[in-house]
């Protein structure tokens, strides 16, 4: 593309944790040599804006307020992974002033909205296309858990061939935020600590150090973000309560699967399943059973799912293959989509098991946000 043709870009919410992955990955993929970048702050509005590596000349200088409307105002392209909070109070402000620009973001506030669009290009690139001829102005990135299922399991979900499925996910701390990875961290070292002089002991009583450590997990941990101990421990809830059984997070796997595919009413696929915390650092996990609406066989299911995009790589379903590569350390830091588990399950021909890891910052939240600004600068 030419000089002339490269857009200002506002960056809202660039220094908390999925704006930091966002900024480094934009680093490593040279992306700032496509934009004019303009940082703004929340809280230190004047401050000098970061250097980053391939920014174009000219880009550093000072922070502008994130909360000036008129500034963001002048910009055809808005990149936010500040939080829901600032959607909510941003947004519909600018839209109102009649600011006709791309709003590209990280929070889940307009997911659903009738005139927004989930990003997910691998997945739904002609749904965006067809949203940006369209007119569509607001491209928001997809629920972690269903972006990387998604990803993994695009063969058969993009062929249609999914009638209905489950997820049962095991979602990392990195989902509640840097403070959860914080206190997760903070709770195995307590937990260590409160039985460390017995487990130097070869032959101190193991039950003896399951009860202190339970005893340290029901009275004494701190738990302030999670609100009850995750290490040792698992949550069985995450986000809101919906009030007919369902949380939040899971009414997100029906709902955004099908807005991301583009899904017909009669193509419907469904989706419903337990979303679970566990003690993982970033990358969010799920088992899968699907009904499939053929009899494919493992080899043709492991094909489509290998072929569709670049990043979903089937692993065997042997012992050794799936403790070494599908693993939330395995996957954690790459956009490798491990993809594994899968084989016929008892109830029939067309019932499948599968299991899939993502890192929930990059596939899970940055990734879709960068790729949908190259789509923007006509660079992807
Ligand atoms: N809701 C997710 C979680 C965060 O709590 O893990 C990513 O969308």
């Amino acid at each position: 593309m030419t000089t002339a043709a490269i857009p200002s870009v506002g960056l809202v919410g660039w220094r908390g944790m999925v704006g930091s992955v966002l900024m480094q990955r934009m680093q490593d993929e040279g992306d700032f040599a496509n934009i004019n970048p303009v940082f703004f702050s929340t809280s230190n509005a004047g401050g000098d804006a970061p250097t980053l590596a391939g920014a174009a000349a000219g880009a550093a200088g000072k922070l502008e307020d994130a909360f000036d409307v008129e500034t963001l105002a002048k910009l055809p392209v808005i990149v936010t992974a500040q939080g829901g909070d600032y959607t909510k109070r941003v947004h519909g402000e600018l839209r109102s002033r009649g600011w006709n620009g791309l709003w590209i973001d990280a929070a889940s506030t307009l997911r659903m909205n009738d005139d927004s669009i989930i990003v997910l290009d691998p997945i739904n690139r002609d749904v965006i296309d067809a949203g940006l001829s369209g007119g569509v102005k607001d491209f928001i990135g997809g629920n972690c858990t269903v972006s990387c299922m998604l990803m993994g399991l695009g063969g058969l979900f993009k062929n249609g061939l999914v009638e209905w499925g489950t997820s049962m996910t095991y979602q990392a701390a990195s989902g509640g935020g840097a403070r959860h990875m914080r206190e997760l961290l903070g709770q195995f070292g307590t937990l260590n600590a409160e039985v460390s002089t017995e487990l130097d002991d070869p032959a101190s009583a193991i039950l003896e150090i399951d009860r202190k450590v339970l005893a340290h997990q029901r009275t004494n941990i701190d738990a302030t973000q999670f609100g009850v101990p995750l290490a040792g421990s698992l949550i069985p809830w995450i986000d809101a309560d919906l009030g007919n059984g369902q949380s939040k997070e899971e009414w997100k796997a029906g709902v955004e699967t099908n807005k991301i595919l583009g899904t017909s009413a009669e193509d419907r696929v469904i989706m419903d399943g337990l979303c679970i915390r566990i003690g993982a650092m970033r990358s969010h996990s799920q088992a899968l059973t699907l009904k499939l609406r053929e009899d494919l066989s493992v080899a043709e299911i492991e094909k489509l799912l290998d072929a569709d995009n670049e990043w979903a790589t089937v692993v065997p379903n042997t012992k050794e293959a799936s403790m070494a590569e599908l693993t939330p350390v395995a996957a954690s830091g790459t956009l490798d989509i491990p993809v594994g588990r899968i084989r016929k399950l008892e109830m029939g021909p067309e019932y499948i098991s599968a299991f899939t890891v993502g890192d929930q910052l990059l596939w899970g939240a940055a990734e879709p946000l960068r790729r949908m600004l190259n789509i923007v600068t006509g660079t992807l």
